[in-house]
């Protein structure tokens, strides 16, 4: 599919534009459970690096899945999909000069491989929102839990559909032990080590 399609290549490199942004443009991949934290914490980040003069943009699952995924389920073949689409945008966004958090379970290893790979090496991290199953079920904020356990809704993470913890993160948050805040700020040092 595609393969007699020849990419088209820009005059002006990723790299211009990127100096044109003052910055250096990268993607914080956030994986873990739903409920674990991950919108909060990008929305945070977001706000925190706005706030530094950067240029940054927010890839949700949950929002994707309203407009760019509304296609797709949550069968592992889907979710593959979706961690594949949202990847190949974070990469555009990344090309594009922007420093973009990715906010999606992307339960899969092998999913959040191919999306690392399509990055050069250090402009990809993956930071492992390691919040326990049992304290995303004891918050449930979406009730969805709750329906997986009275059987409302199949293929629920960490219920009857599995999650991969990453054995390769660059940063592992657990946000019942550290505040948003503690959490945003170890992802801003993560991030700009030199500041
Ligand atoms: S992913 O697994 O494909 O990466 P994604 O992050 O885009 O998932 O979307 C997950 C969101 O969909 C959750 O935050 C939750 O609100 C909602 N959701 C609905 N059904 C499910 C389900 N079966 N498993 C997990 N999340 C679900």
């Amino acid at each position: 599919m595609g393969s007699c399609i020849r990419p088209y290549d820009l005059t002006l490199p990723a790299s211009a534009r990127a100096q044109a942004l003052g910055q250096k443009p990268c993607c914080l991949w956030l994986t873990g459970l739903s409920g674990a934290g991950k919108s909060t914490l990008a929305n945070s980040l977001d706000l925190a690096l706005h706030q530094r003069g950067l240029h940054a943009y927010v890839l949700d699952g949950d929002n994707l899945r309203n407009g760019l995924c509304r296609d797709l389920g949550m069968s592992a073949a889907e979710r593959s999909e979706n961690s594949r689409r949202i990847a190949e945008v974070a990469k555009l966004m990344v090309e594009a000069g922007l420093v973009v958090i990715v906010s999606a379970i992307s339960p899969f290893q092998a999913d959040r491989d191919a999306a690392r790979a399509l990055f050069e090496p250090g402009q990809f991290r993956c930071v492992y929102v390691s919040t326990s199953f049992e304290e995303c079920a004891r918050r449930d904020p979406k009730g969805l839990y709750r329906a997986a356990r009275e059987g409302r809704i199949h293929n629920f993470t960490g219920f009857d559909s599995p999650y991969e913890p990453p054995y390769d993160a660059d940063c592992e948050i657990d946000t019942a032990r550290l505040s948003i805040p503690e959490a945003t700020q170890a992802l801003i040092e993560l991030l700009t080590p030199e500041a």
